[in-house]
């Protein structure tokens, strides 16, 4: 049986660029998009970039004209990243899935991850969360947008109604911070397909974007027993 990020290598990955291409990148993603705004409000300026899920690049591309920062791209999709070499030269894109990062330890400034682990084979979760935190500096950012429902949940993925593949929901910034050094710094909540920030986004479309910091020296309570 094919794992959900294999269907993603070989089909889906593509699939879902064609679905989009035409408007991913266009005026309208770009104004709206939360995690540029992020950047901006918080004056972020990364010498090295990474996004995890990319597609074609568009948003690294956007980054990059307003940063100059080192931009990589990791996408499973062969198309999205063919079209990406094509249209965006200074991204350097790897085509594989995000539990397989090609980078050094403690190479990256920030990480983004868009919309993408809610796709993700619950067997290689925990290895991605591990390739974020190998490959992310110490007092570096990590920008994570996805849904944001009031308890995890698992639906099955419709365009791809005969095979096992899911799309689960849940708080994935929680993950980071349970282990005491992410550490929050801003958090939007909005609904999934407007983008919109509003606070009363139903459970099943509501989506968060949150920027979190790593600090592995947050100091701890010393306590003798
Ligand atoms: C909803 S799209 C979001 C694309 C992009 N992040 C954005 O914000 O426009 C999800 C993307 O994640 C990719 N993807 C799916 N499974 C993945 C995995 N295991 N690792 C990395 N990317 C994956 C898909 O091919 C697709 O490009």
């Amino acid at each position: 049986m094919n794992t959900q990020d294999e269907i993603f290598k070989k089909i889906e990955g593509d699939m879902w660029f064609d679905r989009n291409k035409d408007k991913i990148g266009a005026e309208e993603s770009l104004s709206s998009d939360l995690t540029i705004k992020l950047i901006e409000l918080y004056n972020l300026k990364p010498k090295k970039c990474m996004e995890l899920g990319c597609s074609n690049g568009w948003r690294l591309d956007e980054i990059y004209k307003r940063i100059k920062c080192e931009c990589i791209g990791i996408e499973p999709s062969k198309k999205a990243v063919e079209d990406g070499r094509k249209k965006f030269k200074n991204i350097y894109f790897f085509n594989s899935t995000a539990d397989s990062v090609p980078l050094d330890d403690e190479s990256v400034d920030l990480v983004i991850i868009n919309f993408v682990f809610h796709w993700i084979d619950r067997k290689t979760l925990l290895k991605t969360v591990y390739e974020i935190d190998r490959t992310l500096k110490n007092n570096g950012y990590l920008i994570i947008g996805d849904f944001y429902p009031d308890y995890p949940i698992k639906v099955k993925y419709h365009h791809l109604l005969d095979e096992d593949v899911f799309t689960f929901k849940q708080n994935y910034a929680d993950i980071f911070i349970s282990t005491s050094y992410y550490k929050m710094i801003a958090f939007l909540s909005g609904h999934h397909e407007t983008h919109k920030l509003t606070t009363d986004a139903n459970s099943n479309s509501r989506m968060m974007q949150v920027l979190l910091q790593k600090n592995i020296n947050l100091t701890y309570q010393i306590k003798t027993l």
